[in-house]
């Protein structure tokens, strides 16, 4: 890879897609050597394996639960965000969920939807899904909140839109959905690492992330955080020994939920994708957050400045209080915009389209320079 990075003379000035993947500079070192560090671990024939491992997957959750400033024992991880919004599910009281409503908007991540609509049945709730009003981008917040009311059970938040980078307003969302006596949870999938986020203060009931996009770490490393009282009425339906207290309690006859967040996992849990990540995670740690954020605010402006004189329309709020770390733009057709990323690959500019919308994310290795070429290509001159 760093081969090939030199032979480009790919710097990362034009990577944008702190929505999908996420780099940060040292990347490849870093994780290189901690995958390094587990091999030879792994590989040793002795019985210091499992110490390892573990630990690493704990500093994961340390680090993940000092980020979010998490209560003690509320963190785990998940595969995916998708497994992560499922676990919860099949783990809440029943009561919670039959004859009730799921309140999600239409602009949700769509695999969290699919999820949805194949456990309503099963569980049995009505999927209420908040529409986008004609010709908009994202779904606004006083649609999700004309949509709630006491009938709601559980309310999925997403914080920040992969498809437009809408960021819905968590305090007024939060204040309403308290007085509807509804679960809520949110996505902060496409804000995490970027926005700081306090379990605390916005006090959802559970949380849900991956280690990819703003956190640069690798695949596999999901996040689901539940506040401790919701844990204490939740009994996970995938469990296994170690969702117990004790993991070597092995009486069959004698299973019991762990306290805490524990009781969230199940078999043997995956490590791997915590070993890769860790290092993206103290990375994270060492940042001056405010600078970040000052850095995506600025670029972006480059951006949508770029995409109002050439003429496209964005589809991504044009007020900051209300955008993520991404600027999508409007491109006549799914054509165009692959067109347009062909000739942003030749100048080492990285972004992506989902049909004609362009999602373009400044982040922490791109540079003013990067973002010039970006605007270039908007403009029609390379
Ligand atoms: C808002 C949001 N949620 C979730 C995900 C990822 O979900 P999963 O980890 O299940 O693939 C993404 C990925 O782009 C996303 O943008």
């Amino acid at each position: 890879m760093a081969e090939i990075s030199k032979a480009t003379g790919n710097d990362g000035s034009g990577y944008m897609l702190y929505h999908s993947i996420g780099q940060y500079p040292g990347k490849v070192t870093d994780m290189a050597a901690a995958l390094s560090a587990f091999a030879t671990c792994w590989g040793t024939p002795n019985d210091e394996q499992w110490g390892y491992a573990l630990g690493q997957r704990q500093r994961f959750i340390d680090l993940w639960s000092q980020l979010l400033k998490a209560p003690s024992a509320s963190l785990t991880t998940t595969e995916n965000v998708t497994s992560a919004l499922a676990a919860l599910i099949m783990a809440l009281p029943r009561e919670d969920l039959e004859g009730r409503v799921v309140l999600v908007a239409g602009d949700c991540f769509p695999s969290l939807h699919f999820l949805l609509t194949g456990l309503a049945d099963r569980y049995g709730f009505t999927l209420r899904t908040v529409p986008l009003r004609d010709g908009a981008s994202w779904v606004e917040d006083e649609d999700v909140v004309a949509a709630w009311g006491p009938e709601v059970g559980l309310a999925l938040l997403t914080w920040v839109s992969s498809t437009s980078s809408h960021r819905c307003d968590l305090t007024a969302l939060m204040a309403h959905g308290r007085k509807q006596g509804s679960v809520i949870g949110v996505d902060i999938t496409q804000a995490a690492g970027l926005f700081d986020y306090d379990c605390m203060a916005v006090a959802a009931d559970f949380s849900i992330s991956t280690s990819l996009k703003w956190m640069c770490g690798s695949p596999g490393g999901g996040i689901l955080q539940v506040m401790p009282d919701v844990i204490a009425r939740c009994q996970p339906g995938l469990r296994g020994w170690f969702s117990q207290d004790d993991i070597f309690s092995w009486d069959i006859n004698a299973f019991s939920y762990a306290p805490d967040i524990r009781r969230f996992d199940n078999g043997t849990p995956s490590v791997v994708a915590c070993v890769a990540s860790v290092p993206a995670l103290e990375w994270h740690a060492a940042q001056d957050w405010t600078k970040q954020l000052e850095k995506n605010r600025a670029l972006s402006d480059m951006i949508i400045a770029a995409a109002d004189e050439a003429g496209f329309t964005l589809a991504s709020p044009r007020d900051p209080a209300q955008r993520g770390g991404s600027v999508m733009v409007r491109l006549s057709d799914s054509d165009q915009a692959q067109a347009l990323l062909e000739r942003l690959r030749a100048a080492a500019v990285f972004a992506d389209a989902r049909g004609p919308i362009l999602r373009c994310s400044p982040g922490f290795m791109t540079t003013e320079a990067g973002v010039r070429r970006l605007t270039s290509a908007l403009a029609g001159d390379i």
